[in-house]
């Protein structure tokens, strides 16, 4: 008869140890990337590499896609027709008197001396809907955020019936007008890229696009890149986003350029 064999498989011991390590290592995972991380305050489910990373330590904000990160940003205002009206006389009054906390960086009469946006004659609920989002904590900026806390609804109101009420720093481009950059006159139709003008001015008008005539260039190209990136996200329906999204870096300072162009007739 063979010698009992006290190695490999047939021994039970054997058999035994290896199941039990099976065991505990899934156990172990279960309890790592799953028990351990889920206790946690912020924990939501985000893939078993998420979890892996979370339970090896990696902080939650080094970037698991961009999706949790532009819900945060997305707009919660409304748009309402009502905050495009024209604004009462003591309205556009009130606003005169707060807008004085904001002339040293859009200028005295609206008008930017530097890379702060031009807010003369920016459409009432362009201004409205912005206030808001920063005072949301939906678009950022430390200095705007900041600033718009302590702003209440009547104040913002009153502040964008003031500067809607101010002179535009240029009147829209002519869709005739062949200088126009591509993009600004016709949009780019394959990367599903609608005209400017469709939406800011020249062609139509979209309810809360902003008027971009005669605005800051390097305002013009840090927006266009922060939609880019998703870093600004607080557009509805991510509709800039969309349009940013496939723009290069000269195609940003193209349309900047253009639309930063100095008010007054052009020379030829
Ligand atoms: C210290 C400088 C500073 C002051 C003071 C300031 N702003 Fe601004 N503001 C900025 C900058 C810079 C931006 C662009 C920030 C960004 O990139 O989002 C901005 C953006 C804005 C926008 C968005 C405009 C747009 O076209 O999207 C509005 C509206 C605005 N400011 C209103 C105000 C009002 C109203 C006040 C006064 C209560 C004020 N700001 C005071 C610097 C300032
Ligand atoms: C489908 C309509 C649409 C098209 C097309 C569009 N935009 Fe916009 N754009 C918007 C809206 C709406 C906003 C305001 C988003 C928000 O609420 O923050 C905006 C905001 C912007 C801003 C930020 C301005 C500010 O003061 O906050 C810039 C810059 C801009 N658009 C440039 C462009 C350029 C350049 C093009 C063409 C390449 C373009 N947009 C095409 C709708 C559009």
């Amino acid at each position: 008869m063979k010698a009992h064999d006290t190695t490999g498989w047939r021994n039970p011991w054997f058999r035994k140890s290896i199941l039990w390590l099976i065991v505990l290592t899934v156990g172990a995972f279960l309890a790592g990337f799953v028990l351990l991380p889920s206790v946690h305050s912020d924990f939501s489910a985000k893939g078993v590499w998420a979890s892996i990373c979370r339970a090896a330590g990696v902080p939650a904000d080094w970037s698991f896609g961009t999706a949790p990160r532009q819900a945060a940003t997305a707009t919660d205002v409304v748009l309402d027709r009502s905050m495009g009206k024209e604004g009462s006389r003591q309205a556009v009054g009130r606003g005169a008197t707060l807008a004085l906390n904001c002339t040293m960086c859009h200028g005295a009469q609206g008008m930017s001396t530097s890379d702060a946006p031009n807010l003369s004659g920016q459409y009432p609920e362009v201004i409205i809907k912005q206030l808001m989002d920063y005072r949301g904590g939906k678009r950022g900026s430390p200095i705007m955020v900041a600033l718009s806390r302590n702003l209440s609804d009547e104040d913002i109101a009153d502040l964008a019936a003031y500067y809607a009420q101010l002179p535009k720093a240029r009147t829209a481009p002519t869709t005739y007008d062949e200088e126009l950059p591509a993009l600004v006159r016709v949009g780019a139709p394959l990367r599903n890229i609608a005209p400017c003008v469709s939406c800011h001015g020249g062609i139509d008008q979209k309810f809360g696009a902003p008027w971009l005539e005669g605005m800051p260039k390097g305002y013009l190209a840090l927006q266009l890149k922060a939609f880019r990136s998703g870093e600004r996200g607080n557009d509805s329906e991510a509709q800039m986003r969309n349009v940013a999204r496939t723009m290069t870096d000269a195609e940003i300072e193209d349309v900047s350029a253009f639309y930063a162009r100095k008010a007054g007739p052009r020379t030829e």
